[in-house]
């Protein structure tokens, strides 16, 4: 347990009545209260642009957080202990003045100084300036900065530039809240702390690897941004390359964070880019239409409120990436990721090739490889499909696959899964960055992605369209039937 150091914090949330806020933050908050993780010190300043008194904000957390946790986990003594450490205040985040506030607020607080930018990006930079004016901010202070960081490499260096104008590299935490889920970081444990794994993770043993992040749902409202970035931005850039980059990297030498961001760089640097002449093989993009979801019938994505009835952004991708290296050559990582898919569902599956000589049933012989499938939600846990003879007489040495089953709500039913955003605050407290995003990682990967992007608006790569509720464009399963393989779900095996 970590509690014997003092983990108090001053915690200042700028965008406090906002979205991510109010659905996240105070959610996570409340249950690091519910655990115990809020140390006694711990305050919460609550800014945001709106006029209002801490009471009536308070009164709005309540409400807000009765509704959003489950009632088994509501505590009213837990609710009173977080909504008294917070106080609100109005602000101006451009108005320099303003933060006066903040300052007056800290007074001689020796607490550990964490400032969450809860806002649009373009509002970094002049916070992070204005915190410096008012004299917030220590070397010892750290901020939190959500996706996205930028819309290209040469946004987010501008963004990044502006931050590291006022803070250095370690005082900066970049959430991709994908970091945050327990199975995630599972993955680390799972491929590092398993020889069984970690001695046949390579191409001599792998033939290739599946990553799904389907969503059920389609825009919710946010169809403005959401248009800018598109699926490849929204989705790729962040969360699907940092799941490829857990599976696909070298062994950390420890467990710091660097040791494991400068793994997880290398990665994105040997990512194959891909051009204009395996575009066609290597990218679908799609885009969903009319179609059902849970049984009841949806708009098309240019149908949704506020739409552009001419946009041709993606709402779904699906990419062969090649990582060209000598653990993974001719090893493809076939990712996919979309809106209005049948299912809310984010899994890897790992195909490891067959034994070098096959003496059995030649008929069979599709079945010979073993597979782990890690479902990271929902149903969190992993099989282990292995080979095992048929039970009976007659069956011979027919062979027949079965799975080696951890489901974690199963396997450790006392302990609930925390939300992404509880373990993330967590550690920001704690002040440790390895589930957080250094600058570089970024940056690389927007280089990789932004060559996609510019190879596609030249070439045009054309938008495939899917029904709502089905697992994507036609043209996406061909991406993988080309390499004479399948998606999982298509097949099971
Ligand atoms: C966000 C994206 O980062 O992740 C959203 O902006 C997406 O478009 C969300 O819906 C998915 O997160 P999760 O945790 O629900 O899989």
């Amino acid at each position: 347990m970590d509690d014997i150091i003092d983990f108090s914090s001053d915690l200042v949330i700028f965008g406090a009545l906002g979205d991510l806020a109010r659905r996240k933050l105070f959610p996570a908050l409340y249950q690091l209260e519910r655990s115990g993780l809020l140390p006694g010190k711990s305050r919460i300043l609550a800014l945001a642009r709106r006029q209002g008194t801490t009471a009536e904000v308070r009164t709005q957390l309540a409400k807000d957080l009765r509704q959003a946790i489950p009632a088994d986990e509501l505590s009213d003594e837990s609710l009173a202990a977080l909504l008294a450490r917070v106080e609100y205040h109005r602000l101006d985040f451009k108005e320099a003045s303003d933060f006066a506030a903040v300052a007056q607020w800290r007074g001689g607080s020796d607490n550990a100084l964490i400032v969450y930018l809860a806002t649009p990006p373009d509002l970094y930079g002049v916070i992070a300036r204005n915190l410096r004016t008012a004299g917030c901010c220590n070397q010892q202070t750290r901020v939190v900065v959500e996706k996205p960081i930028g819309h290209d490499l040469e946004s987010s260096r501008g963004i990044n530039d502006q931050l590291a104008d006022v803070f250095n590299e370690d005082q900066l935490f970049r959430i991709d809240h994908y970091l945050g889920k327990e199975t995630v970081q599972n993955l680390i444990a799972l491929r590092f702390a398993n020889n069984l794994f970690s001695s046949q993770w390579d191409q001599n043993h792998i033939s290739h690897v599946e990553i799904t992040v389907a969503e059920s749902v389609g825009i919710e409202g946010r169809w403005g941004y959401f248009d800018q970035a598109g699926q490849v931005r929204d989705m790729i850039q962040n969360h699907l390359l940092q799941l490829l980059c857990l599976i696909a990297m070298d062994p950390p030498a420890d467990l710091s964070a660097d040791s494991i961001r400068d793994e997880k760089v290398k990665v994105l640097k040997a990512l194959r880019p891909i051009t204009p002449d395996i575009l066609e093989t290597h990218l679908v993009r799609g885009q969903y239409s009319a179609g059902t979801s849970s049984g009841r019938a949806v708009p098309g994505y240019l149908e949704e409120e506020g739409a552009n009835r001419c946009s041709t952004t993606e709402t779904f991708v699906a990419l062969k990436v090649e990582i060209e290296n000598w653990r993974w050559v001719g090893v493809p990582f076939y990712i996919r990721t979309g809106k209005r898919l049948p299912e809310k569902l984010s899994q890897i599956v790992i195909h490891f090739k067959p034994a070098p000589h096959y003496i059995f049933d030649p008929d069979q012989k599709h079945l010979a490889h073993n597979k782990l499938i890690i479902r990271l939600q929902p149903d969190e846990g992993m099989t282990l499909q292995i080979l095992t003879k048929d039970q009976g007489l007659d069956k011979g040495m027919r062979l027949r696959q079965g799975p080696l089953e951890l489901t974690f709500s199963e396997a450790f039913a006392n302990d609930r899964i925390p939300d992404a955003y509880e373990r993330l605050l967590w550690e920001v407290m704690k002040g440790n960055q390895y589930l957080f995003v250094r600058r570089d990682e970024v940056e690389c990967a927007w280089r990789w992605v932004d060559g996609i992007i510019a190879n596609w608006k030249g070439r045009g790569a054309p938008l495939k369209r899917y029904a709502a509720g089905t697992w994507g464009p036609v043209a996406s399963i061909a991406l993988i039937t080309r390499d004479g393989r399948s998606w999982y779900e298509d097949t099971g095996y």
